[in-house]
This record gives structure tokens, C-alpha cells and sequence, in this order.
């Protein structure tokens, strides 16, 4: 190759990208692509995913940072990008027909929020969410603390459920009744990534374990062999005082932050467990390879995140009650401002009530001032958990003895139960509240509040 046909091709090579990026900053890219999935013998899985990848492209920020990036939707239907526990502006929020409007299928949306609070986080689509979380529209956003606490390792960990066949692709079946009307659309594969993948570790090392279940319907325990230490945030936000646990559990969206230290002895492994029914399962096994000398000391709170904590007496209680689904359950309810028995409400796709409305209602559950204490019985009426989930705002559960539980933004009630939660309405704009089981959001179970 001579001098000048070397130039000529890196110039070539360098204009590409340089016109790709002219226009915008960073571009989140939905669109229909192959991965492996599966273990290595099966075939690699057709997906949906963000920028190439299922989980989609680990965004990380700075606390009190900005982000803004560039939606293209290259998939064949409308979406949108939800980012999930960012206490961020309403209109940022991604919720077609409350919050923007959907993104067709070639269209773009430009994205821009602050981050507020540290803590692990995550995005996913949130048009027809049920179908297009379950083919992998979804990724990790971690939020790094100003002062990130002393570990070797930060490793995420993006747990999913997949209904596959034995070709390893993603079943069709989505909106079966059966799955609507009972605990959702479980699947028959348990995936765990660890971003960054890890081959090994030594005895004494600190990790930053953070879980993040993207998994539309299944609930996960997960638990530890070999990793001894505290649970020390839950759905991004730091516990006041870290608990001594080997295990938790996790609905969907639900995440969970351990700082755990390495007690296994060189040569054996560490391990990251699902406990299920009938056994534990293996999500990942990682090798003990050598040791260092000794181990750091307690393991200490993070950092606080500038939210309050509820005080006071709420000015303004409105319950929700849950009801319909499989077992007796369903029996009448609203459904676009009319009134219809079982059978119409099973014949336009709804199966459960909240408050006797299916699906999204016409007027807010409530209406708060801004600043206003606001407090939410969640009155679970129904033979199945719930994992319901508030927009814009994370809240605290009131326990029955007056004491209070941390923040959430995700919070499982499960069946025949009430839970209690209390939070400050701090974040203007409409926000959708709904079971993050999201066969059950699909078959009725939204709604939404207003600060004002
Ligand atoms: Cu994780 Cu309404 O969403
Ligand atoms: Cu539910």
C-alpha cells in the first residue's frame, strides 16, 4: 500500500463516525437483534434490546450529573424509555398518554434528566411493557455516590426470566389469560449477567453485589455461598443501617445493593444463589484463587440520598384496593367509564381492579399538593403478590406498630395483605402507580396521582 492510499482510507474511516455523532450526544437505540441467550450449546436468541445488547448499554452516571441522550426507535412498533427510580422531571418519565407521547416505531425522543440520588437504577420500555421488557428492552443505570464506599469489585447483576422453546427463542404467548389472571408470565430460564463479568476472586476481596430483577412477572430470592456481609440499599436507596442478611428477596423491578466480603477458601468458589422451592440454583460460581492477607473491618451505611424521610401525620389518605384475577376474584369493574360484569371485562382483555377501575382511569387515584404528606393502604384483595410500583417517587411502608420502612419504589404486598406506605409528594406532574407484574399491568392494574 502506498502513502497516499493509506491516507485516503483513514480519512474514509475517520469521516464515519465523525457524521454519525455531528448531530447528538449519546443515542440509546432500540432495535430486533441476535444474542446468546442460553447457555452455549443452544442457539443465540432473537431479542429487542438497547444499542446492541441484552441487558442494554450500562449507563453510568455521577451523582448531581445530567444525562441526556438520543431515543431512536428502530424497532417495527411504538415505544418509549421509562427510567426506572429516577426521581426525575414528569416529563421525562416515558409513560405514553400520561407523561409524552409514544415514540413510533422510527422515531426519536430526546431524554435529558438530573440525577439526584446514588444508587442502582434501570431503564426499560414502557409501551406495551409486558411484551417488550420480556424480549429485552431493558438496561442497567447506576448512579455512582460521591463517595463511593471502600470494595475490589462493582458488579451489577441483571437477573431475567425467559419463556423459551427449546431452539432457545423467546415464546410468542404473550397475553395469555392464564398468565394474566395468575402469577404472570413465568418462564422456564433463569439468566443472571454479572456486568463486568468476573472469572475470579480472592479470599478477603469486598464486593458491591448490585440486583437488579428485570424479570416482567417471576420473584426471585437470591441468596450467597462463600460471601458473608449486609444488604445496603434496596431500589437505589441507601439503608439507614445495613443488615446482616445472606439472602433477600426480589419482585420485579425490585433491585438490592450488598456489600459482602470473600470467606471462601482459595480453591473453593464463591457462589450467587437462587433459592428456589425445591433447592437452590446456581446463578453464578466464581473461583477463589488466592487470598489477601486480611479483611477490611465493618461494613458501613452508604452515603445518604437528599430525600427525606417521612415525618408527621399524613394530610391526605386515599386506599387502594386490589381485586380480581383467578380464584373468585374477578367480578365487575370500570373499564372506560363503563360499568361491566366478568365476562365484558374478560372479553376486553382485563382480569384485575384497582379501586374497581380496569385499567388506566380517567381521573387520578389522588390529587396531592405539592410538599403534602400522603399516605396509600394497600389493600391486596386477591389470591396473587403484587409488586406495585410508584413513578417519580420513592415511598416508606408504615408498619403496623407506628415504625417505618425504607424507601421503595417497588413494593411487593402479597396476597390477602395490606401494606401501608406513606411518602412526601415532592415530585410535580402525573405518575403512574401499577403492578410491575407486568401481565398484570397489561390486564388492568394502573393507575396514577397528580402533585400539583
Ligand atoms: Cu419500571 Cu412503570 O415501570
Ligand atoms: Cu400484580
Amino acid at each position: 500500500m502506498n502513502r497516499r492510499d493509506f491516507g485516503l482510507s483513514l480519512a474514509a474511516g475517520l469521516s464515519l463516525p465523525a457524521l454519525a455523532h455531528a448531530k447528538s450526544g449519546h443515542v440509546l437505540r432500540a432495535s430486533a437483534a441476535k444474542m446468546q441467550i442460553a447457555p452455549s450449546q443452544y442457539p443465540e436468541t432473537d431479542v429487542w434490546c438497547y444499542n446492541k445488547a441484552v441487558p442494554g448499554e450500562m449507563i453510568r452516571l455521577k451523582q448531581g450529573g445530567e444525562f441526556a441522550t438520543t431515543f431512536e426507535n428502530q424497532l417495527e412498533e411504538p415505544s418509549s424509555v421509562h427510567w426506572h427510580g429516577v426521581r426525575l422531571e414528569n416529563s421525562m418519565d416515558g409513560v405514553p398518554g400520561l407523561t409524552q407521547k409514544v415514540v413510533p416505531s422510527k422515531g426519536s425522543f430526546d431524554y435529558r434528566f438530573k440525577t439526584p440520588d446514588a444508587g442502582t437504577y434501570w431503564y426499560h420500555a414502557h409501551n406495551r411493557s409486558w411484551e417488550q421488557v420480556a424480549r429485552g428492552l431493558y438496561g442497567p443505570l447506576i448512579v455512582e455516590e460521591h463517595n463511593p464506599p471502600d470494595i475490589d469489585h462493582d458488579i451489577t447483576i441483571v437477573i431475567d426470566d425467559w419463556r423459551m422453546s427449546q431452539d432457545a427463542q423467546i415464546e410468542g404467548d404473550f397475553g395469555a389469560m392464564h398468565d394474566l389472571s395468575h402469577g404472570g408470565r413465568i418462564g422456564n430460564y433463569l439468566s443472571a449477567q454479572l456486568l463486568p463479568k468476573i472469572s475470579e476472586l480472592r479470599k478477603n476481596e469486598r464486593v458491591r453485589l448490585r440486583f437488579i430483577n428485570t424479570a416482567t412477572d417471576r420473584i426471585v430470592k437470591v441468596g450467597f455461598h462463600g460471601l458473608n456481609g449486609a444488604l445496603v440499599a434496596l431500589d437505589g436507596m441507601p439503608l439507614r443501617v445495613v443488615e446482616q442478611t445472606d439472602h433477600t428477596t426480589l419482585a420485579p423491578a425490585q433491585r438490592a445493593d450488598f456489600i459482602l466480603d470473600v470467606v471462601s477458601d482459595v480453591g473453593e468458589s464463591a457462589s450467587i444463589i437462587s433459592h428456589e422451592r425445591d433447592g437452590g440454583y446456581i446463578l453464578a460460581d466464581i473461583p477463589v484463587r488466592d487470598a489477601k492477607p486480611s479483611a477490611r473491618g465493618v461494613i458501613n451505611a452508604l452515603p445518604p440520598n437528599p430525600i427525606a424521610f417521612v415525618k408527621g401525620k399524613a394530610e391526605l389518605s386515599v386506599p387502594l384496593v386490589m381485586e380480581g384475577g383467578a380464584m373468585g376474584g374477578l367480578r365487575s369493574g370500570t373499564y372506560n367509564g363503563e360499568q361491566l360484569n366478568a365476562r365484558e371485562l374478560i372479553k376486553n382483555g382485563m382480569i384485575w381492579t384497582l379501586n374497581g377501575i380496569a385499567g388506566m382511569p380517567k381521573t387520578p387515584l389522588l390529587t396531592a399538593k405539592k410538599g403534602a404528606i400522603v399516605e396509600i393502604p394497600l389493600v391486596n384483595n386477591t389470591a396473587f403478590g403484587h409488586a406495585m410500583h410508584m413513578h417519580g417517587n420513592h415511598f416508606q411502608e408504615r408498619f403496623a406498630d407506628g415504625t417505618m420502612g425504607p424507601h421503595r419504589d417497588t413494593l411487593l404486598v402479597d396476597r390477602g395483605e395490606t401494606k401501608t406506605i406513606v411518602f412526601a409528594a415532592e415530585n410535580t406532574g402525573k405518575w403512574l402507580f401499577h403492578c410491575h407484574m407486568l401481565s398484570h399491568q397489561a390486564a388492568g392494574m394502573k393507575t396514577y396521582l397528580e402533585v400539583a
